[in-house]
């Protein structure tokens, strides 16, 4: 059920982690994109919560869990593995989070019970890509995250969003410190190229995509989950990257599928 822009506030913490649970059986891990936190996720933590332990961190430095002295895909995808500790999780993820997943599969498999990956890539960015993301971060670090709302909610929600969604997304920019992104845009830039990861990853994986997604497109999806052995790939119509807060009943019951397959 669509929550219609309004959070629960309560929060708990693990060492420098800040994160969001609810309901109770196997562990879920929901890793949230830039530039945003845990609240992405908020209609998946209630609508899955008869199924699975949903719990949905806040990223180092985002929302109101600690920075991390280096912050890279590999160090946060290690910060969530610590997180997990000793148990096994499913892991969903979303673009940025998407690329934590990927780094967390290659570094720390053992926590991985299986993989959702929405709205994500493999790949590493290109120039053209790296020099957006340097003059994004020069933008915010003149003018703070409230400059980059207007010009995101173009590039990641389809034309036709609700204004819940752009609410939402409104909120978690403005609520990211420029430190934490700047940091996460270095990291992007700087990423590794994961495809031929993808052939390694011997846990069932679900991937999911909005047709609208401009910047990892249903194209790109399809050939990550081509590539990845036990995959699905769903499309899911009118959403664009920001799938869990533009088609959040679709995503809940594709996961659903997905994770009582
Ligand atoms: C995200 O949604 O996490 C970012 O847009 C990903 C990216 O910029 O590569």
């Amino acid at each position: 059920m669509a929550l219609g822009g309004q959070y629960r506030v309560v929060m708990q913490v693990r060492g420098s982690i800040a994160f969001e649970e609810s309901g109770s059986g196997p562990l879920a891990v929901f890793v949230h994109g830039y530039p945003l936190d845990h609240r992405l996720w908020l209609d998946q933590l209630e609508s899955l919560s008869d199924i699975r332990r949903c719990v949905a961190p806040d990223l180092p430095g985002f929302g109101s869990s600690q920075p991390l002295e280096t912050f890279t895909m590999e160090t946060v995808a290690d910060s969530i593995a610590a997180f997990i500790g000793n148990e096994q999780a499913d892991v969903i993820a979303l673009s940025m989070g998407g690329y934590v997943a990927l780094a967390l599969w290659e570094r720390h498999p053992e926590v991985v019970r299986s993989l959702a990956l929405l709205d994500t890539k493999a790949g590493a960015d290109t120039p053209e890509a790296r020099e957006g993301r340097s003059a994004q971060a020069a933008q915010v670090a003149e003018q703070g995250t409230g400059s980059l709302v207007a010009g995101m909610t173009r590039a990641l929600l389809a034309p036709e969003a609700a204004d819940n969604a752009k609410k939402r997304l409104a909120e978690m920019i403005e609520a990211t410190t420029s430190r934490a992104v700047i940091a996460a845009l270095e990291a992007m830039a700087s990423r590794l190229d994961r495809t031929r990861l993808l052939s390694t990853i011997d846990v069932p994986v679900t991937v999911l995509v909005g047709a609208l997604d401009a910047l990892t497109p249903p194209t790109v999806a399809v050939e990550m989950a081509t590539a990845i052995p036990d995959s699905t790939v769903s499309v899911i119509p009118g959403a664009g990257h920001l799938t869990p807060i533009e088609a959040p009943d679709d995503v809940s019951a594709l996961l659903r599928h997905f994770l009582v397959r």
